[in-house]
């Protein structure tokens, strides 16, 4: 194993010589940026992550008008979701907690039909679209209102999510409400138990959730519900699941709490005393900021990036302390809260936020990241209004085409004052795109200037491709678009049944890598050879 892992020792970063051309003018000779070496360590993985490790969310503001639901049979939106795959799909959000089932006991029309025959017709799609637009408006005023109203739901929403989910290969996990109280404050199952029985019958694989971020029920409800409690509950509904035939293995997932803060701690303590071991894995939420206060600088600032890094271990920690060796996820993040921040968070330099906390995540210690979201109320989705796909859909295409579940080690070393611009992870490839041995490095740039990197000599004999997103205008008007460059061409759906063809470049061995102004990339290093990365290992 030795022997290898020096095969790959350093790669060099440096600033091209002479006048460097952007957007902002050129920059004089001296006025060089940053020059970081690096070391790679391709001979042992240090974690392995779930296959599943970028999954999605549906926000449950959808359900809010059960017609809305349909908007999951647009052929447009599974063509888009079925890249995704391995994925899982959370159903959940603020408004899990205010939805309650209410069955109809008609037969209902889409659950004995096929894929194809439940496909959304285009003008109904176009009709739905344009009142989904309308209705966020609406949710977004109740928000900001902080009024949030009770709505139920059918079968039919069930069905719709399991025919989503079922027909684009992702797996499904519900959030059930757990605002449904009793006198003394327990959780009332009757409601769920109900849904179950549905489901049950209709043979739904799925996994389930209960409550979202606890830590706000009493602003958003005037409920409080401390940790001890939410764990009992969580208990308590374990004990259901176990006595049914269907779903005495399914897995449940808990408590979605927001990010450290202090009470919020001390909730996650307390719940994990109760409650780990009623859940699979320990679920909490993140985002960066809050979307009505923040600004472009924050999106493109590396401090700001690493708290992720802080709160994470701080997660990590406690969890550990309480409940060793249970798996952590982030089981609903973004990167603002609120709804995400206009043209920031549905714009290319959302990227940033969404690639770092891919690499970070995985790096120290989460298995799940699930994306607020693909579709829902907010400016945080993966697609827009007309669910055409957004910088970060494409993304998160490549992210799972490139890069697998074996994380490596990347060593950054940076002259000036730590500048974190530059920001490398490094994984091995997803086995499916490429063959053995090959390791894919994911850099980010956050500065406006182009850089150059130099290939040390035992790397440079390896081929790399190249896969480079880029906004599709320069500086930083750019940086607000919504559509992106994949090394050059502008990214969109050849047609409602089919994503282009993501190709990378060929760079030819020994070749210095350019690595320009405001860019997110992908390198896939093909003949590597790492160790770590041999179907063997
Ligand atoms: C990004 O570009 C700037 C300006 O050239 C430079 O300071 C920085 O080091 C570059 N990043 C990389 C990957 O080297
Ligand atoms: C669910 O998936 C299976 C296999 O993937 C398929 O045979 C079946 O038709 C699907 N069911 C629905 C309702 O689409
Ligand atoms: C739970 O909720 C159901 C439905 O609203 C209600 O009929 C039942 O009395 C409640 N049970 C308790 C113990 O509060
Ligand atoms: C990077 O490597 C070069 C050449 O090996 C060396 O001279 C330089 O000091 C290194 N810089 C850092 C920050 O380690």
């Amino acid at each position: 194993m030795k022997s290898v892992l020096l095969l790959i020792s350093s790669l060099l970063f440096r600033v091209a010589g002479g006048f460097l051309i952007n957007s902002t003018g050129v920059s004089p000779p001296g006025d060089a940026g940053e020059s970081v070496n690096v070391s790679l360590d391709v001979s042992r993985i240090i974690r392995r992550v779930d296959p599943r490790f970028l999954s999605v969310t549906v926000d449950a503001s959808l359900a809010t008008h059960e017609k809305f639901m349909f908007l999951l049979s647009s052929t447009k939106l599974r063509t888009l979701t079925r890249a995704l795959t391995p994925a899982f799909l959370r159903f959940g959000g603020t408004q899990q907690d205010f939805m309650v089932f209410t069955p109809q006991f008609t037969s209902s029309f889409t659950a004995e039909k096929s894929c194809n025959e439940l496909e959304l017709p285009s003008w109904l799609e176009e009709k739905l679209t344009e009142e989904w637009s309308q209705q966020e408006m609406l949710l977004m005023s109740e928000d900001r209102k902080k009024k949030f109203n009770r709505t139920t739901y059918t079968e039919s929403t069930v069905d719709l999510l399991n025919s989503f989910t079922n027909c684009t290969g992702l797996d499904l996990i519900f959030g059930l409400n757990a605002l449904l109280r009793t006198a003394d404050n327990s959780w009332n199952s009757s409601n769920a138990r109900l849904l179950m029985q549905y489901c049950e019958s209709r043979q739904y694989r799925m996994s389930w959730e209960l409550g979202n971020e606890p830590n706000s029920f009493r602003w958003k409800s005037g409920i409080w519900v401390d940790g001890l409690q939410l764990g009992q509950d969580f208990t308590h509904f374990r004990q259901i699941m176990s006595k049914s035939k269907f779903y005495h293995n399914a897995q449940l997932y808990g408590p979605d709490i927001g990010q450290p803060r202090t009470h919020r701690t001390n909730l996650l303590e307390s719940f994990l005393q109760s409650g780990a071991n009623a859940i699979n894995a320990f679920t909490w939420h993140h985002y960066y900021v809050n979307g009505r206060d923040t600004s472009l600088k924050d999106f493109l600032d590396p401090k700001l990036l690493d708290v992720l890094k802080t709160k994470t271990d701080e997660v990590l920690e406690r969890v550990k302390q309480v409940s060793p060796g249970k798996p952590v996820w982030l089981g609903e993040t973004s990167s603002a809260y609120g709804g995400g921040a206009e043209r920031l968070s549905n714009t290319f330099v959302a990227g940033f936020m969404w690639l770092d906390k891919l690499g970070l995540a995985a790096r120290l210690g989460i298995d799940v990241v699930m994306r607020q979201s693909l579709i829902g109320n907010g400016r945080y989705n993966l697609v827009d209004n007309q669910l055409e796909p957004l910088p970060d859909y494409w993304l998160s295409v490549l992210y799972k085409r490139l890069v697998g579940p074996e994380v490596l080690g990347i060593k950054v070393l940076s002259i000036f004052g730590r500048g974190k611009t530059v920001r490398l992870y490094l994984h091995c490839t997803n086995k499916r795109s490429y063959g053995d041995g090959a390791v894919t490095m994911i850099s980010m740039n956050l500065s406006k200037r182009p850089a150059r990197i130099s290939m040390p000599a035992h790397v440079s004999s390896s081929t790399v491709d190249a896969f480079v997103l880029q906004s599709e205008k320069p500086g930083e008007e750019g940086l607000h678009s919504s559509s992106v460059k994949l090394n050059g061409q502008v990214l969109k759906m050849v047609d409602d049944k089919t994503l282009p063809d993501l190709k990378g470049i060929r760079l030819p061995a020994a070749e210095h890598l350019e690595l320009p102004a405001y860019s997110l990339a992908f390198y896939v290093l093909t003949d590597a050879r790492a160790a770590a990365c041999q179907t063997s290992h």
